[in-house]
Formats: C-alpha cells, structure tokens, sequence
C-alpha cells in the first residue's frame, strides 16, 4: 500500500482506500511485529461502491484517500464483509459522509452492526442482506456475494468483482505485514506470515475452510487476484494460497516434531534436551523452543506445521507452570486437528503438571501417545537415558 498521493488501483476503476498501520504490535494478543494494514476498497462504476473500512482511528485517512478518488459523498453502496472493528470501524464516518448509500452484508452482519453501531444511528441505515451467489449490478461491473459464515465470524462475507475476476476476501488469506509493496511478488516471505495469521487466527476453522473452498469451486468462478482485508494482494499466483489453505484445514504437516517448554531450575529444561537428543539419534527433525523465549503467535505457526507436540513443565504449587497453562489455554481455543502429544516435566515433592499438561492437552484435540514423564528435582544419568528413549519413540510416530 501506499501513502504517496496516487490511488492505488488494481483494475480499471478498482482502487485500495485502506491505511497502514505501521507500529501495530498486538493485535489482540497476536503479536505483530511486522504491524498490518486494514484494507478497504473503492470500486468506480455507474454506482460507486467501497468495499469495507478500516480501524475508526484511521477514518480520516481512508476518507481523504476515498477524496483523492471520487467525493465520499457520492458513495452508493457500502460492502460490510466483515463486523469486527479493524474492518468496520469506520462505517459510522462513512455514513455521516454518505448517509443514503445502502450497505450490503450478510444476515449475522445485519445483527453484528445493530449490536455495535447503535449509539451510531444504525436504525436509520439502510441496510439489504445478501446471500451466497446474490449479485448486485453497478453499471459495467457486477459483485457476487460469497458467505464465508464462520471464516472467521458469523457475520464474514466475500465480495467478488465478475468482470475483473478479483476475489475481495475479508480477513480469509490476510496476513500482517505494513508494507508500502502492495503485491505478493514484491514482498518476501508472504508465505510464513500467510502461515502465521492461518495459525492464530483461523486454525480452529478447518472444516468450513474446506467447505469455503468447495462453495468457490461450485461457483466455478475464475480468480485472477485475490485482495484480502490485511495485508498483500495476492496477484502473482492466488491459486497458491488457496492451495495452502486447504493444506493447513486438511491438517497437512512436516515430518517434525516439536518439543515446547518452560523451566524453573533448568530441570524440565534438561529433559527437553535429552527428548530432543533421542529424537534426532532417531533421524526425525525436531525443534525446541522456550516458552518465555518465543511470542505465542510464532509457536503456534510452529505447531501449525508439526504432527507431534511434547509439552514440558515443571510442577510449581501442584500444578501447570503459569507460562505452560497459557499456551495451553491458547491452544485449547485454537483446538488444532489431527495431532498428537506428550507430557513431561520435573517436580519436586507431590509433582502435578504433567497430568495436568496432559488433561489440557486432551481437552486441546491431541492424542497421547505416550505416557508423561516426570522426573523428581534433577534428572539423572538413569532419568537422562528415559528421556533418549522417549524421544527415540516419539521419532517413531512420524517416521
Ligand atoms: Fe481483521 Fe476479523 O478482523
């Protein structure tokens, strides 16, 4: 994206109105350290149509780039692709600027704006619902209306532009990154973040991934780019992250496992060790990280790609270390499909966390594989030799 004073057009008549969030480093509680952008588009026809907002602390920059353009004024239909605020924020601005265009959303984003925008007069909005395959003509270009219920909220929708085969995709194929190079073949390792963002922020979704993906193929629509709501424009190939996606809902992984944990005295951190030693004697790719070393958001892109997890904790007063529980509680929301696990840890007198570990993990979607190892205060020669051996058995479940 660009702040330099001319639009950004992607076709003829089909411009990015959106803002760069440059210093965004959490976005509610996904770390971002590349910050992101919110992605808005404005579609110049015989009606003038924008496509989504952006955060309500960037209207005046979405409308001065909207200015740039047409006058907001004569805007005729506002697309809500999406309810949550980094993407609607800014529709109260938009309506005061253009209080007769119709917006178009889903029946869940009808209810979604009513419960967020009262105290903005949205009783006075008018407000049509559309359907999956419902068109809206707007002189020499048509949008048809996909539902993509769940993908990530009740409310989500795409808007896809007939004539100019571009898929505008709401927060489906996003990812965080602030950069002035708007396109995928411009901008390098679009794919790990692409990662990131399926990791955090979609995981849970798989099955209506899936389903999306069939709705699209059903439609038989062709899609020459695919312009999501954060983020780059897929331009170059939009068919691989479409393909990534439905590798990531199939629950498609590495051969690799993956050993996360956190330690009080270094004990739980000498087991990690030793598990790792036994899984790589075993010819199996592994990766160890510290909890407190490595954000959430960059473990869980790692968990993303590995079949086999091993949790480690130490016991602190009967129970989960409190940076373990996070990231269990985490990934008990996040509910990977299809993976496995194993608890271990030390302790020192009544021990806990690694039932504890294992029960989360349970609850999280994972099959255990193995019983938990504890081992009491520090593990030795014989305590060290369990855990190679553990690890040589865990390389044998992805092997
Ligand atoms: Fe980018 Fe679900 O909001």
């Amino acid at each position: 994206m660009t702040d330099k004073v001319e639009p950004l057009e992607l076709a003829r008549g089909v411009y990015w109105v959106g803002v760069i969030d440059w210093n965004l480093r959490d976005f509610h509680g996904y770390v971002t350290p590349k910050g992101t952008t919110y992605n808005a588009y404005l579609i110049v026809d015989e009606k003038i149509t924008l496509v989504d907002t952006v955060k309500a602390e960037f209207s005046a920059e979405m409308l001065k780039r909207i200015s740039q353009i047409v006058d907001p004024a004569k805007i005729d239909h506002v697309i809500v692709n999406h309810v949550e605020m980094d993407h609607s924020g800014s529709l109260p601005a938009i309506m005061t600027a253009a209080p007769d265009a119709t917006i178009y959303c889903s029946k869940n984003g009808k209810d979604g704006l009513h419960l967020h925008y009262k105290a903005y007069g949205c009783e006075d909005w008018d407000i049509e619902v559309v359907k999956t395959g419902s068109e809206l003509s707007l002189g020499s270009k048509t949008l048809m209306f996909i539902e993509a219920t769940m993908l990530h909220w009740p409310d989500s929708m795409h808007t896809y532009i007939k004539e100019d085969k571009i898929l505008l995709s709401s927060d489906a194929f996003g990812q965080h990154i602030a950069t002035s190079k708007p396109f995928d073949d411009e901008v390098e390792d679009v794919m790990a973040e692409a990662a990131e963002y399926y990791a955090n922020i979609l995981m849970p979704f798989g099955r209506v991934i899936l389903k999306y993906i069939d709705t699209v193929k059903e439609l038989g629509i062709d899609i020459n780019m695919i312009a999501p709501g954060h983020g780059i424009i897929w331009r170059q190939d939009p068919a691989k992250i479409i393909e990534a996606y439905g590798r990531w809902a199939r629950g498609e992984t590495n051969k690799k496992v993956l050993i996360i944990y956190d330690t009080m005295w270094g004990s739980t951190h000498i087991m990690a060790n030793s598990i790792l030693e036994g899984i790589k004697a075993a010819g199996v790719e592994v990766k160890l990280l510290n909890i407190r070393k490595n954000d959430l958001s960059s473990i869980i892109t790692e968990v993303l790609e590995a079949p086999v997890i091993i949790v480690g904790s130490p016991t602190l007063n009967n129970g989960i270390f409190p940076s373990v529980s996070e990231l269990l509680t985490y990934l008990k929301g996040l509910h990977p499909k299809g993976k496995q696990a194993v608890a271990f840890g030390s302790y020192g007198w009544g021990g806990g966390a690694v039932k504890a570990v294992e029960k989360e993990l349970e609850m999280a979607g994972f099959e255990l594989i193995e019983p938990g190892l504890q081992i009491r205060y520090r593990p030795d020669e014989e305590g060290i030799a369990a855990c190679l051996q553990l690890g040589e058995r865990i390389a044998g479940f992805v092997q």
